[in-house]
């Protein structure tokens, strides 16, 4: 008897996990489409979520524009039209723009490094 109500227990919070889950994911971003867009582009080459490289990490960025109203629209135009940027390493390239056209895609990037 014991046993047989822990295991109600354990399948009623599988349960609830997964609807937890199901929920979240429609609310939430592409997880895999704005990686697998970014390495594409080659963002990757110089960031990373949390750790600075050529450039700095999404969670610096992300932290930059919290709570601004106007963040979404700044970084699209940023990762859209391309701008000289310093490097962490001295040197000076042409801002990479990420490779597609599709603005869902876009936002969907965009939301996905502001929410890092
Ligand atoms: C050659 C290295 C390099 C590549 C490739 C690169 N970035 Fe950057 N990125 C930088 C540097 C350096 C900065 C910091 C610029 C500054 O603060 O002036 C930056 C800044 C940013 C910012 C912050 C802008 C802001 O307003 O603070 C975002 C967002 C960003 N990059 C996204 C991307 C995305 C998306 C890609 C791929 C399409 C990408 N980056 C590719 C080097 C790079």
């Amino acid at each position: 008897m014991k046993i047989h109500s822990a295991s109600r227990t354990l399948f009623s919070l599988a349960i609830a996990a997964a609807a937890l889950s199901v929920s979240s994911g429609a609310l939430a971003l592409d997880d895999e489409a704005a990686k697998g867009l970014m390495k594409k582009s080659d963002c990757t080459k110089c960031h990373a979520a949390d750790k600075d490289k050529k450039g700095p990490a999404y969670k610096k960025i992300a932290a930059k524009y919290k709570g601004k109203a106007d963040a979404e629209d700044k970084v699209t135009k940023f990762i859209t039209v391309s701008s000289k940027v310093k490097l962490a390493d001295g040197g000076e390239d042409e801002h990479k723009v990420i490779g597609t056209k599709d603005g869902k895609e876009i936002k969907n990037v965009v939301q996905w490094i502001l929410a890092q």
